[in-house]
């Protein structure tokens, strides 16, 4: 079979990550191309021994005949790059989020829609073996009815202020992570959100017109519940969790640590912290995410965690910024837009 042509855009944190997972352990992927607007590009081209680079994301498109691109630019460029690789009838993995407006995002949906290509986005949290796990075994039906899920997700400390500036604010650029873990792990559709949101971490934040902590509830189609908490800083580093609890049992997934060791002394129990950021904690769920797109590829399968799943997504966010706004439970319908939902492309 001929391999997988691959264009990369954007060479930064998680840009370096997909292209070293590309170039490492997908024989059936080629790294045809890389592009970013930085002057590392070359010297970064040279290390993963891609022949090929540019500062234009159109020139590379026109230049190679790709089978794929995988976006992983800064995310005022997604909608704009996603729409030029589906009118060129390329396959896509872009990193989340697509935009920060909801008509924008409906307009590249309808755009790859159109093209009927695919689309993937990078909520590599599904595919995180521990979280894989909880999903695969609350569909199993082992803790009977879902009632609560609660997901914790607290970063080691936050980003600079210029990146909160343009980041969408703490719900569509952290909490959205976790609005698709809970819809991923329920499997069914938010139909009301509750939010609160303070600023507890750093008042520079607070300035910039965004909030550092936030205490979520999400009310699902069958009333049963899911609740998230979020902070920009835990003292002891990244901070994951998720939990079920159901009808016939409650299922938990807990932290990864640097290592696993507990030290017992007659002065009490220590241990090592958790995997310090999302590159260490979840570095093999970006290697899975990967395969799935590859997978889906070639198979000519469903995509997990499409647009749609992106869009529904922010949906919640929006409504989360709106509850905290207006101090109330808002309905995702107030939210505006209601995608056709096609079972077949999205949970
Ligand atoms: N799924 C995840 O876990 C995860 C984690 C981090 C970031 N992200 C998302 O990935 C995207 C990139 O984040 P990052 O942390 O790697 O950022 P980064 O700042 O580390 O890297 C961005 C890269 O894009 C390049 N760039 C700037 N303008 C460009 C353009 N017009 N075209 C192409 N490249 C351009 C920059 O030079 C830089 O190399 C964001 O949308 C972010 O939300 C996702």
């Amino acid at each position: 079979m001929d391999k997988l042509k691959i264009g990369l855009a954007g060479l930064g944190r998680i840009g370096k990550i997909h292209l070293e997972n590309l170039s490492r352990y997908f024989p059936e992927a080629e790294m045809m191309a890389v592009m970013d607007v930085s002057e590392e590009t070359a010297a970064i081209a040279a290390k993963y021994q891609v022949q090929h680079f540019y500062d234009n994301f159109g020139e590379m498109l026109t230049k190679h005949r790709l089978d794929a691109v995988v976006i992983c630019s800064p995310t005022d460029t997604h909608a704009d790059y996603v729409e030029m690789a589906a009118t060129t009838g390329l396959d896509i993995f872009c990193e989340k989020p697509l935009d920060l407006s909801l008509e924008r995002v409906k307009a590249v949906l309808k755009t790859v829609d159109e093209h009927q290509v695919k689309l993937m986005l990078g909520f590599n949290r599904r595919f995180d073996p521990e979280f894989k796990k909880i999903h695969d075994l609350v569909q199993q039906e082992a803790v009977g009815d879902p009632q609560i899920i609660k997901i914790t997700s607290r970063d080691p400390g936050p980003p600079p202020v210029s990146y909160i500036k343009v980041s969408g604010g703490l719900f569509l650029d952290m909490s959205i992570h976790d609005f698709d873990m809970a819809r991923y792990i329920s499997g069914k559709k938010v139909v009301e959100v509750f939010a609160a949101g303070a600023v507890k971490v750093d008042e520079a934040i607070g300035a910039a017109g965004d909030i550092d902590t936030a205490l979520i509830t999400l009310i699902f189609e069958d009333q049963s519940m899911a609740v998230i908490d979020n902070s920009r800083k835990a003292a002891y580093g990244y901070d994951q969790r998720l939990e079920v609890f159901g009808s016939k049992g409650m299922v938990q997934a807990e932290n990864k640590f640097q290592s696993n060791h507990k030290l017992l002394t007659a002065n009490g129990l220590t241990g090592d912290l958790p995997l310090y950021f999302f590159l260490e904690r979840y570095e093999e769920s970006y290697r899975l995410e990967m395969k799935a797109f590859l997978d889906a590829l070639a198979s000519g399968e469903t995509i997990p965690g499409g647009g749609l799943d992106g869009l529904l997504a922010m949906e919640i966010g929006l409504a989360a910024r709106k509850s905290m706004e207006e101090n109330r439970a808002v309905k995702i319908s107030e939210i505006g837009i209601q995608p056709k939902m096609k079972d077949h492309e999205c949970i």
